[in-house]
């Protein structure tokens, strides 16, 4: 029986802080359930690492990576002011390129970003309902606005052009919203087995234990749009106990914030759907709170890579204000996703789960000093 690894990438900015954070919780659930786990930890890809060498990863990374059952990273990004590295700047379109690389080799083609207001989070919106947050952002991960082609005609003239392609296929239109209809259903089987169902609307008029929201922009993004609404009208028929809806994404938006709690599983493009989870995130908590993956749920044999909804927080770092839970819920999520290969991961999986959702249900309301919940929440686990 081999071990599983994982390779870890603490990346940049809070980054290094809060994948720390997560490394205590792995030892300690690897200590306690003998779990046959081992991990690498990764100096790039980083702006240290870029600084030194010139690139933000050795020529060989992704071979390196394609050894390892799973990827935990933190965050990449402009490491700002608080480090001293700082005078080192590099655009954010370079340090952020080994992200969508990694994605994109290992064919990470399902972003999955659950937005449920833990209790004890913090509720930003006023109206009690927004307490029943509850929702999966399913985010298109391996195409549409981030394929990276285009370029620039007559760059440094007054006649330039920036041209940037999105490219949408059928093949990778027709799997993620399928994926979001199956997520529909097994969270209305989970709902119904813990005795807390859920009704939701479609747009017909109909009820329904579980719903799959489609966002687009079909009024103006016409070819896409068409595209999916066409798609997922298709694999509706295959979910007929799936309420059906559509948004466009301004519409969304103001619906995400007007009555968050009616949505239940959301499937949206590459970018809007980055864009729809920094709201999402916000819903149920925080950045801080709001764990997410990218993951190839065809080939248990390449890594999956989870990280958090956030970026490298250049704003806090260095100074101890980091909250680490998206990343412990992140690696919670990991540790499930791992326990398709080793059955023995669920049981670490669900403790740290609960472990986190325990610490943060016991300091509700309280001002807390983020820098005690990493070690809150492994006292738990003992
Ligand atoms: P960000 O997510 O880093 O920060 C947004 C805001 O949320 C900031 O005010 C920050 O302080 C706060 N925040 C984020 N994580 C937090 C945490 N764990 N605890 C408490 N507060 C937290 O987004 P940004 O400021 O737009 O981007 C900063 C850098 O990160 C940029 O270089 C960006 O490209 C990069 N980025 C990287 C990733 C990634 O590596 N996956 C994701 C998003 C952004
Ligand atoms: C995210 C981030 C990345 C994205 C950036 C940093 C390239 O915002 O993971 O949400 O847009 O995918
Ligand atoms: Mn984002």
């Amino acid at each position: 029986n081999q071990n599983i690894r994982i390779a870890i990438t603490p990346g940049d900015g809070i980054g290094p802080e809060v994948v720390s954070e997560a490394v205590h919780c792995l030892e300690a659930l690897r200590d306690k359930y003998h779990l046959p786990l081992e991990w690498i930890r990764f100096p790039w890809p980083s702006h240290a690492w870029h600084e030194k060498h010139g690139e933000s990863m050795p020529p060989d990374a992704l071979e390196q990576l394609q050894r390892f059952d799973a990827i935990l990273l933190g965050a990449l990004g402009d490491p700002g002011p608080a480090y001293d590295n700082a005078r080192y700047l590099l655009p954010d379109s370079v340090s952020l390129a080994p992200l969508l690389q990694i994605r994109k080799h290992f064919d990470q083609w399902v972003c999955e970003r659950p937005a449920r207001l833990l209790p004890g989070a913090h509720q930003y919106l006023a109206d009690v309902r927004a307490r029943n947050v509850d929702m999966l952002v399913i985010r298109e991960n391996s195409e549409g606005e981030y394929v990276g082609q285009g370029g620039r005609l007559r760059q440094g003239t007054p006649d330039e052009i920036a041209t940037q392609v999105e490219i949408f296929t059928y093949r990778a239109s027709e799997r993620i919203i399928r994926y979001a209809f199956e997520q529909a259903r097994n969270r209305a089987q989970q709902r119904q087995a813990s005795g807390q169902p859920r009704t939701f609307h479609g747009q017909s008029g109909s009820e329904s234990t579980s719903q799959v929201c489609l966002v687009t922009k079909r009024n103006a993004l016409r070819h896409w749009g068409d595209l999916y609404t066409e798609v997922f009208a298709a694999v509706a028929r295959d979910y007929p106990d799936v309420a059906l809806h559509h948004e466009l994404v301004d519409a969304a938006c103001m619906k995400f914030v007007q009555c968050p709690w009616a949505f239940d599983v959301v499937v949206a493009s590459n970018l809007q759907g980055d864009i729809l989870t920094d709201l999402a995130a916000i819903l149920s908590g925080g950045m801080g709170v709001a764990p997410s993956c990218n993951l190839n749920p065809d080939n248990l044999e390449l890594p999956s890579m989870f990280e958090p909804t956030h970026g490298s927080a250049p704003d806090i770092a260095g100074q101890g204000l980091a909250d680490p839970t998206a990343m412990l819920l992140t690696t919670a999520r990991m540790l499930e996703w791992l326990s398709q290969k080793t059955p023995q991961l669920g049981v670490a999986a669900e403790a740290l789960f609960n472990a986190v959702t325990a610490d943060l249900a016991d300091y509700s309301g309280q001002q807390r000093d983020t820098q005690s919940i990493g070690h809150s929440v492994r006292e738990r686990l003992r």
